[in-house]
């Protein structure tokens, strides 16, 4: 069992722009079934974690597009505000990091816990010792400013890379502070 926080990111860092807009990200040409692809890792997520913006980004992209919620596995989404849930095994939660990702990790029963992000959220697990790996798609662009892919001074260590259409692939063992 493995916690992975696996995400897109521009090439200085942001997971969105400052609307959370994340049309930067949709024009990128991916191979579906090419190196660290989606479909390959979700197969072994057995729970979610995300944050409360992340969420609402979700929220309005599946209101947008008439899509529906379709993760049938676990998902806590840390927020202080009243959100309604939009599917199935969604907790809403301000429980320390420690207790939700232990509940994570006994609901996904053996497979990984997918952190979603944002990248304060990822820090705070890296900061309880509870994260293990940053898995990037890294897209060929800049922002400039934006939502942060990891707010920490932190040291990470490569461990794979590759190349998935556009993007720069690379997988990270989490090793501490800097
Ligand atoms: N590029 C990608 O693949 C990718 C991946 C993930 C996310 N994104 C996007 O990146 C942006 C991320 O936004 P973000 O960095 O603002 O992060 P976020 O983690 O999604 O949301 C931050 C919010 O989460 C809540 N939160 C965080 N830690 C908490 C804690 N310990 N306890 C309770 N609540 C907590 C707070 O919500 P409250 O305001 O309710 O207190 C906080 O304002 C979004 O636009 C998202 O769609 C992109």
């Amino acid at each position: 069992m493995t916690t992975i926080f696996y995400t897109a990111t521009t090439l200085d860092g942001f997971l969105a722009d400052e609307q959370d807009s994340l049309e930067w990200l949709f024009v990128q040409p991916q191979d579906e079934g090419g190196p660290m692809n989606y479909e390959d890792f979700i197969k072994d997520v057995g729970a979610m974690v995300m944050g409360a913006t992340t969420y609402q980004w979700l929220v309005d992209h599946l209101a947008r597009t008439g899509e529906r919620w379709t993760y049938e596995i676990p998902c806590w989404v840390f927020t202080h505000r009243d959100f309604e849930a939009i599917g199935e095994g969604l907790t809403f939660t301000q429980a320390p990091v420690p207790e939700v990702h232990a509940e994570a990790v006994a609901a996904a029963g053996g497979r990984n816990v997918w952190m979603v992000g944002g990248g304060d959220l990822a820090a705070q697990f890296a900061e309880h010792g509870l994260l293990d790996e940053i898995v990037l798609s890294i897209a060929p662009v800049t922002l400039g400013a934006g939502r942060p892919l990891f707010p920490r001074r932190w040291n990470l260590e490569l461990k794979e890379l590759d190349r998935n259409g556009a993007f720069l692939c690379a997988r990270y063992a989490v090793s501490g502070p800097l």
